[in-house]
């Protein structure tokens, strides 16, 4: 494993996939074992799918207990539950997390815009917020543009990222950029080469053009990547 820091941001590099995500199992575990009500802000895609394979692991190990552990996440795609329906199959129907305690955006709310409001206020700050990167850069759903001061709304998608993700609605809610900065602390992970150039963008010069950079203005930063994804990092 290599260790750097890069504009405020520790940096992970692992050799595989694997050790990414043992490692960021690992983080969330401990995390959970400091406060066992964590306020815990979670991601999908297909990134995080061997990071939730590990977090099962544990909790079957009984390394780990989520029944107090809040859960919140990132985004959702409007007239649908799709990320719902991943936490569900991937983490929530294996684990022991409590039903009363997920917060999830719903994507079918009528008033979307109330749904917004709602859950910002809900979120409140977090304790741990994980994330992927899409390949333009953007963390949750915030594309590029967004400001680093936004908060829950609804977001058009760039065709790039319609592109990368199949058949899907156009349009999605997302907590905003603001809204991840204000967590205790955020680790972001990120696996192979089409990762990797926009990894060392976010690494460089603070743009709204690359929404993850924002990230350069908190401390508490984690990236954990693996080579591929970090190899454009001197
Ligand atoms: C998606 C989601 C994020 C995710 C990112 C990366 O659009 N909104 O939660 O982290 O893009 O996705 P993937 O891991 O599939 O590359």
């Amino acid at each position: 494993m290599k260790k750097t820091k890069k504009r405020g941001i520790e940096v992970l590099v692992f050799a595989k996939e694997k050790e990414v995500a043992e490692e960021v199992a690992g983080l969330i575990t401990k995390e959970i074992r400091k406060k066992s009500g964590l306020r815990l802000g979670l991601a999908t895609g297909k990134t995080m799918i061997p990071v939730y394979r590990e977090l099962v692991k544990l909790y079957k190990k009984k390394k780990v207990n989520f029944s107090k552990v809040k859960i919140f996440s990132l985004d959702e795609y409007v007239g649908t539950n799709k990320m719902r329906n991943y936490l569900e199959k991937n983490f929530f129907s294996k684990v022991n997390v409590s039903r009363s305690n997920i917060n999830l955006l719903d994507g079918k709310a009528r008033n979307l815009n109330l749904e917004c409001k709602r859950y910002e206020k809900d979120i409140g700050r977090l304790d741990l917020q994980i994330l992927g990167i899409g390949r333009n850069g953007h963390i949750g759903f915030n594309e590029p543009g967004s400001g680093f001061r936004s908060n829950t709304r609804k977001i058009k998608l760039e065709r790039a990222t319609l592109k990368d993700k199949g058949k899907f609605p156009e349009f999605a809610l997302t907590i905003g950029i603001g809204t991840i900065l204000r967590a205790n602390k955020i680790l972001l992970v990120g696996f192979g080469k089409s990762k990797s150039e926009t990894i060392s963008s976010a690494l460089d010069k603070m743009s709204k053009k690359i929404p993850a950079s924002a990230l350069q203005r908190r401390k508490n930063v984690l990236f954990v990547l693996d080579k591929q994804a970090g190899k454009n990092l001197k």
